[in-house]
C-alpha cells in the first residue's frame, strides 16, 4: 500500500490499481483527497503494471460533496475540475465502487469515471441545490446525459437522492454487487479490461438528451410544477438553466454555463445563508453540558394524551417510524375522532402515492386509544398535548406520575407554559421535560426540547434522539414565556396589530411579510390558528380588534371569517367589515391614521424579531444565535435563503438594526424597541450575532 496523501492511499493487485478515499466522516472533496485523486491516477497511468483503476471509499460512505468548509476560502490546488478531468480523460478504466452517499461533487467524482458499480445501500444525490447551489464540477451537464433531463430536474432541483435499482434502471450504475463492494469493483475492473471494451466518457454522449430536444415545452412545464415550492429561491432556478444548457448547447459551452451560473451564486447571499444553515442545523444537535456519550432511556412504546390536533398530529410521527403509541381521551367520541383523522390523513397520503396502503395499514395499527390513563403505565415516554391550561396540565402529570412506571419520561407538548411548574407537581422532575411540536405536528420539522431546571442530562440526551429518530429537528431551549419560536413571534405580532393601528391594513402588512419569504403574514396565521385561542366569550367586552372580531363570530379560517373573509377553498380576500372596525378602533384611541411604508413594515415587524433573540441570547435561554435560526427556519418558515432571524441580522449589520430600533423606540415611544445590550455590545464592535 502506497500513501498518496493523508487523506487517500494506493494498492495494486493483479493488474488492478485501488485508490482508497479516508477522510471521516463523509469523505468529503478537502484538498488531501483531490490531490490523492489525481496523484493516484497519474501513478497509475504511468505504470505498465496497471490495467485498471477502481475508486473506493472508507468509512460510512462513497464521498459526500466537495468539503464545504472550504468554500469562501482561497482556492487550494489542485482544483476539483482539473482532477477529474484528469479522471475523464484517462486511457485507462476507472471504475467508481460505491456505498453510502455518492452526493453532490462525489456524484460528479463518480461521473468522470468510466463505469460505476454500487452496492445495494448506495444512494446518489446531486444536493447543491440545498445550499443555495448547483453542482459547480459538470454534475449539470453529464447526469442528464445519463438519466435523462427529466429526472435531473427532479433530482437537482430538489436534491432528491435515488436509491440503487434506480440508479441501476436508468444507467447511472453498470452493476450492483451483492457480496463485499471491493472484491465486487475489482471483479468488474478484470471484465472490462477482458473484454477490451472502449471506454465511456459521459460528456460525449447525448442519446438521453433527445427526448427533451423534441419537447420544448418540458423546462417551463417544470418550472410552473415548482414555483410554488421553490419561491424566493434563486439555486432551483438556476440549476434549470444549467440543463436547458445540456440540452441545447455543446458539453463544453454548458460547462461554460455551469461555471458562471455556480459563481454567481457562490457569491450571493442566498447560498451564504443556506450554507450558515447547513451547519447551524447540525451544530444545534450539540449541548455543551450534555456530552455525547450521556446514556440514553430506551423508547419503545409511547404514550400521548389527548386526541385532538396535536395529540393526533405527534402520534403519527411515532407511527411513521414504528413506534407504537397509545393515546389517551376522557371521552369516547373525542377519540373516535381522532383515530378517525389519523386514519384519513394517512389515506389521504395514499391517495397521493407517498406511503402505500399497507403502511397505512401498519401505521394505524401501531397507534391504539384507550380512555383509561392506567394504560399508560408501560409507556417510556408519555407527551400531554391537551390545551393550555397550567392548572389542567398540573392535575395531569400529578395523576400521571402516580401511573407510569419509574424512569419514564413523561413530557408536556405546552407551547408557552412554566414547564418547572409543571415538573414540580411530581416527584421526577429530573424526568419532566417540553417536546413542543409544531403545528401540523405530522408534518413540521421542529422539535422545541425545553430544559427545565432540574431535567436530568440523560432526559435532555434522550429526547435529542428521539427527535432525530422521529425524523425532528431539535433545538434545545430553557423556560421562558412562549421559548424560543413563540416569544420571538409574539413581538412581530404585537407590531403588526400595532401597524394597523397606526394606517396599516391586515393585507398590506401581510402581503410586506410573505414578499419577505414567509409562507404566511401575521394576520393569516392569526386567522389559521383561530383568533378565539385564549379568547373569552364571556368576559369579551369589544375592548380589542380581536374581541371584535370574535364577538362577531369572526373567529378565524374555521369560522369563514376572521381578519379576512374566505371562500370555500379558504382563499383569503381583504374584507370591508374588519377595515371599518380597524379604522373605528384607531378613531377611538385618538390616532391619526397615515400612510405606512413597507419598509416600515419589513423593519417594524422584523426587527423587534431580532431584538427579542438578543434578549433570549443574553438570558441563556437558547445556547446559540443559530439555534434561533433553527427553531424559525423549520417551525415558522422562516426563508431559508434568508438563514433565519439572527443571521439576517447579521447580514444587514448589527449597527443598522440598533440605530433602527432607536429610531423607532423615539418615534413611537414604545420600549419593546430599546435595543438589547448584547445587541448594542456587538454593534458597537462591529461583530455579528455569528461571533458569540
Ligand atoms: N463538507 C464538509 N463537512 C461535511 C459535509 C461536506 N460536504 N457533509 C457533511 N459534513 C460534516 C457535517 O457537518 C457533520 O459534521 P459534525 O459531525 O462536526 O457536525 C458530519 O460531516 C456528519 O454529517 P451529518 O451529521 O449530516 O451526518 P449524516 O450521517 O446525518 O448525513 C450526509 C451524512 C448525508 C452526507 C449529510 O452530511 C449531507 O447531506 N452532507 C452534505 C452533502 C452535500 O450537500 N453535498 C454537496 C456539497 S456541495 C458540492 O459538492 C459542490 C460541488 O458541486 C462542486
Amino acid at each position: 500500500m502506497t500513501a498518496l496523501t493523508d487523506m487517500a492511499d494506493l494498492t495494486l493487485e493483479d493488474g488492478i490499481a485501488v485508490i482508497t478515499i479516508d477522510n471521516p466522516p463523509v469523505n468529503a472533496l478537502s484538498q488531501g483527497v483531490r490531490q490523492g485523486i489525481k496523484d493516484g491516477v497519474e501513478k497509475c497511468l504511468a505504470d505498465n503494471a496497471v490495467k485498471a483503476i477502481v475508486l473506493i471509499c472508507a468509512g460510512r460512505t462513497f464521498i459526500a460533496g466537495a468539503d464545504i468548509t472550504e468554500f469562501g476560502g482561497a482556492p487550494k490546488e489542485p482544483g476539483l475540475h482539473e482532477t477529474l478531468d484528469r479522471m475523464e480523460n484517462a486511457d485507462k478504466p476507472i471504475v467508481a465502487a460505491i456505498h453510502g452517499t455518492a452526493l453532490g461533487g462525489g456524484l460528479e467524482t463518480a461521473l468522470c469515471c468510466h463505469f460505476r458499480v454500487c452496492d445495494s445501500g448506495a444512494r446518489f444525490g446531486l444536493p447543491e441545490v440545498n445550499l443555495g447551489l448547483l453542482p459547480g464540477a459538470g454534475g449539470t451537464q453529464r447526469l442528464p446525459r445519463v438519466v435523462g433531463a427529466e429526472k435531473a430536474l427532479q433530482m437537482m432541483t430538489s436534491g432528491v437522492q435515488i436509491g440503487a435499482e434506480e440508479a441501476l434502471a436508468t444507467g447511472l450504475v453498470e452493476q450492483i454487487v451483492d457480496t463485499d463492494l471491493r472484491s465486487g469493483a475489482v471483479a468488474f475492473a478484470h471484465e472490462v479490461v477482458a473484454s477490451g471494451q472502449p471506454l465511456q466518457r459521459i460528456r460525449d454522449r447525448d442519446d438521453k438528451l433527445q427526448s427533451a430536444r423534441g419537447n420544448p415545452g418540458l423546462f417551463d412545464e417544470f418550472r410552473k410544477s415548482i414555483a410554488r415550492k421553490t419561491r424566493g429561491f434563486l439555486a432551483p432556478e438556476y440549476n434549470i438553466r444549467c440543463i436547458e444548457a445540456a440540452v441545447n448547447l455543446p458539453f463544453d459551452e454548458g460547462i461554460a454555463v455551469e461555471q458562471k451560473l455556480f459563481m454567481e451564486l457562490m457569491s450571493g447571499p442566498q447560498s451564504r445563508a443556506q450554507q450558515y444553515f447547513f451547519f447551524a442545523e447540525r451544530q444545534a444537535a450539540k449541548i455543551p453540558d450534555v456530552p455525547r456519550d450521556t446514556p440514553e432511556r430506551p423508547i419503545n412504546k409511547v404514550g400521548v394524551i389527548g386526541a385532538g390536533t396535536m395529540g393526533g398530529g405527534i402520534s403519527m410521527n411515532m407511527a411513521n417510524v414504528g413506534i407504537p403509541v397509545i393515546i389517551i381521551e376522557t371521552q369516547q367520541e373525542a377519540l373516535d375522532r381522532g383515530l378517525g383523522i389519523i386514519r384519513k390523513n394517512y389515506e389521504n397520503t395514499a391517495k397521493k402515492g407517498r406511503i402505500s396502503a399497507d403502511d397505512v395499514e401498519t401505521r394505524c395499527g401501531l397507534i391504539t386509544g384507550s380512555l383509561d390513563m392506567q394504560d399508560l403505565a408501560d409507556c417510556d415516554l408519555v407527551i400531554e398535548a391537551v390545551y393550555e391550561s397550567l392548572d389542567l396540565k398540573k392535575e395531569i402529570f400529578t395523576k400521571l406520575d402516580g401511573i407510569v412506571k419509574a424512569g419514564a419520561i413523561l413530557a408536556s407538548n405546552t407551547s408557552a407554559l412554566d414547564i418547572n411548574q409543571i415538573a414540580a407537581v411530581t416527584a421526577r422532575p429530573e424526568s419532566v421535560i417540553g417536546l413542543h411540536f409544531f403545528s401540523p405536528a405530522n408534518v413540521m420539522k421542529l422539535l422545541e426540547i425545553v430544559r427545565g431546571d432540574h431535567t436530568a442530562k440523560d432526559v435532555i440526551k434522550t429526547s435529542m434522539s428521539f427527535a432525530k429518530r422521529i425524523n425532528k429537528v431539535a433545538a434545545l431551549v430553557g423556560v421562558c414565556p412562549g421559548f424560543v419560536g413563540n416569544r420571538i413571534l409574539f413581538q412581530r405580532q404585537a407590531q403588526a396589530q400595532q401597524l394597523i393601528m397606526e394606517g396599516a391594513l391586515p393585507h398590506q402588512v401581510d402581503k410586506v411579510l410573505v414578499d419577505f419569504g414567509l409562507p404566511m403574514g401575521a394576520f393569516q396565521m392569526s386567522d389559521l390558528a383561530g383568533l378565539d385561542i385564549g379568547w373569552n366569550k364571556q368576559a369579551s367586552n369589544g375592548a380589542t380588534i380581536r374581541d371584535m372580531l370574535c364577538e362577531a363570530d369572526r373567529r378565524g379560517q374555521k369560522t369563514g371569517a376572521g381578519y379576512y373573509d374566505y371562500d370555500e377553498n379558504r382563499t383569503p380576500s381583504p374584507s370591508a367589515l374588519v377595515e371599518k372596525i380597524i379604522l373605528e378602533f384607531s378613531a377611538k384611541d385618538g390616532i391619526d391614521r397615515r400612510v405606512v411604508s413597507d419598509q416600515e413594515i419589513l423593519e417594524r415587524c422584523i426587527y423587534p424579531m431580532i431584538n427579542e433573540g438578543a434578549k433570549i441570547l443574553e438570558e441563556g435561554i437558547a445556547i446559540r444565535a443559530s439555534d434561533i435560526d433553527v427553531v424559525w427556519v423549520y417551525g415558522y418558515g422562516w426563508p431559508l435563503y434568508r438563514g433565519g432571524p439572527m443571521h439576517y441580522a447579521d447580514s444587514i449589520g448589527l449597527d443598522q438594526i440598533v440605530a433602527t430600533l432607536r429610531k423607532y423606540a423615539e418615534a413611537t415611544g414604545d420600549a419593546t424597541f430599546e435595543p438589547a445590550p448584547l445587541m448594542v455590545k456587538l454593534a458597537e464592535a462591529g461583530q455579528g450575532f455569528s461571533s458569540l
